[in-house]
């Protein structure tokens, strides 16, 4: 450990002095499960990045063509579509999709084209139940499997065959709950691409969790500069100063390497961070109170048994709060597990935390071909009583250009009022780039999950 970075080490080895995310879990008074315990990052370079990659048209319509074109992206969850007939529309760059679910277990994307003229079968935005996919232009109507069934003047049409009129399909994957699909036909599997995130989840069962809350908003920002916003604690000194008290920012492990297709940062809470003097335990407790991060907590009145440390004593709240809620078993949930930000990353835009109870999740899309606008999403998943049914999903609430985050207060409590603070910086950024002629510099391993963005759309926009 050190703080200086003397010059013994390489470039991306040093990190700060305080205590790590490893020493706090050497603390856990409960076994730790093996997917904490991994600590990786590998050195990715220091050059600067040419503001070009975040402002000019061009580079957006390469992103366009030759990434989102063959990445697997998440574009719903299950449960926005629990019956057969159930469909959802997923808009990336210039199009359109309609994930819909054929048969119990499976789930289709088409093309929101009609095969006529073009019309697009469903409106963007919306969702409902489909007996049938039937076009408003003309009529021409699909089985909800994507076989033409109809439509008007056949004798106008010997040239069509039906069966060379079936809906085109992208490829559709599941994972925890989450519904992906892929462009590229050829592209590997959803399974191959996440790797080991899927085992490294397996604990925190996202299947058995639901969208308790979701908010929008379109930002003046690209889409990068969204998702490098919420990469990394190392903003938290001059953006978030309030939450210094319980957040180990500074401190922060980020777990990253090239081959992977996501990454993970583990920022501990109920810690203080290493930039402000020592403070006495009860008042990091003091600090949390009002900001209740995960929902389901009366956060009032809590003091800290001797003994005992912040940490330790607001897990233990959560575990019992948050478990009475949700009527779950939180016992053999790690400190971390209950309290932490172990927020995960799968490129290319997709911010699932990982934890018990409940879990914050991000999406980052560019609003069309505009590089200067993107759509920012949060997803609040919860875990709800498994003895009763399950919860439906709250309805995507965009905010207006105008409005704050502090007006979804009541769903996401106090991040509301940090992402107010993300937003003072996430258009000046945009802006400020454009004046930025030396290019951005990136912190070696702080902003290690920013290169990482970087080096796979690299990978995808030099591709053959
Ligand atoms: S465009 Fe759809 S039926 Fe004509
Ligand atoms: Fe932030």
């Amino acid at each position: 450990m050190n703080i200086e970075n003397p010059k013994t080490l390489k470039p991306g080895e040093a990190r700060s002095e305080a205590i790590s995310v490893q020493e706090l879990l050497d603390r856990e008074k409960l076994p730790v499960p093996p997917v904490l315990r991994k600590n990786f990052n590998v050195h990715m370079g220091s050059d600067r990045l040419p503001t070009s990659r975040w402002t000019d048209p061009e580079f957006a319509r390469l992103e366009i063509d030759k990434m989102w074109t063959k990445v697997w992206q998440f574009a719903c969850r299950e449960e926005h579509i629990p019956e057969v007939g159930d469909f959802t529309t997923y808009e990336i760059g210039e199009w359109s999709f309609l994930v819909i679910r054929t048969a119990p277990e499976t789930i289709k994307a088409y093309w929101n084209a009609c095969l006529h003229r073009g019309n697009q079968l469903k409106p963007e935005g919306t969702h409902g139940n489909a007996t049938e996919l039937r076009c408003t232009f003309h009529g021409f109507t699909w089985t909800i499997d994507g076989t033409l069934s109809d439509f008007p003047c056949r004798w106008d049409f010997p040239h069509i065959v039906d069966a060379e009129y079936a809906l085109p399909e992208v490829k559709v994957g599941t994972w925890g709950g989450f519904v992906f699909i892929n462009m590229d036909d050829d592209a590997e599997s959803l399974e191959s691409f996440l790797g080991d995130l899927i085992p490294e989840f397996e604990r925190w069962d996202f299947k058995n969790k639901y969208v308790m809350n979701h908010i929008a908003k379109r930002v003046d920002m690209n889409w990068k500069v969204g998702i490098e916003a919420f990469a990394e604690s190392f903003h938290v000194v001059a953006t978030h100063p309030q939450i210094m008290p319980s957040t180990a920012d500074a401190n922060t492990q980020y777990d990253v390497d090239p081959k992977l297709n996501y990454n993970r940062m583990i920022t501990a809470m109920g810690v203080q961070s290493p930039h402000i003097p020592p403070m006495e335990e009860q008042a990091i407790v003091d600090s949390m109170t009002p900001r209740a991060y995960r929902m389901g907590m009366a956060m009032n009145e809590f003091k800290v048994p001797e003994g005992m440390t912040a940490r330790q004593y607001m897990a233990e709240m959560r575990r019992k709060q948050v478990g009475a809620a949700k009527n779950r078993d939180y016992s053999d949930a790690t400190d971390s597990e209950m309290l932490d930000a172990i927020q995960y990353f799968v490129f290319p835009n997709f911010f699932p935390w990982g934890g018990m109870g409940t879990n914050i999740t991000y999406r980052f899309r560019p609003d069309g071909l505009n590089p200067d606008s993107a759509i920012m999403e949060v997803f609040i998943l919860s875990d709800y009583d498994l003895n009763g049914p399950r919860p439906d999903p709250a309805p995507m609430r965009l905010l207006g250009e105008d409005q704050e985050w502090i007006v979804a207060e009541d769903e996401i409590g106090g991040l509301a009022a940090v992402f107010q603070q993300d937003m003072t910086n996430m258009p000046m950024v945009q802006k400020g780039m454009k004046s930025l002629k030396k290019g951005v510099t990136l912190a070696n391993y702080q902003e290690s999950r920013v290169r990482h963005l970087h080096w796979k759309i690299d990978e995808y926009i030099n591709a053959e």
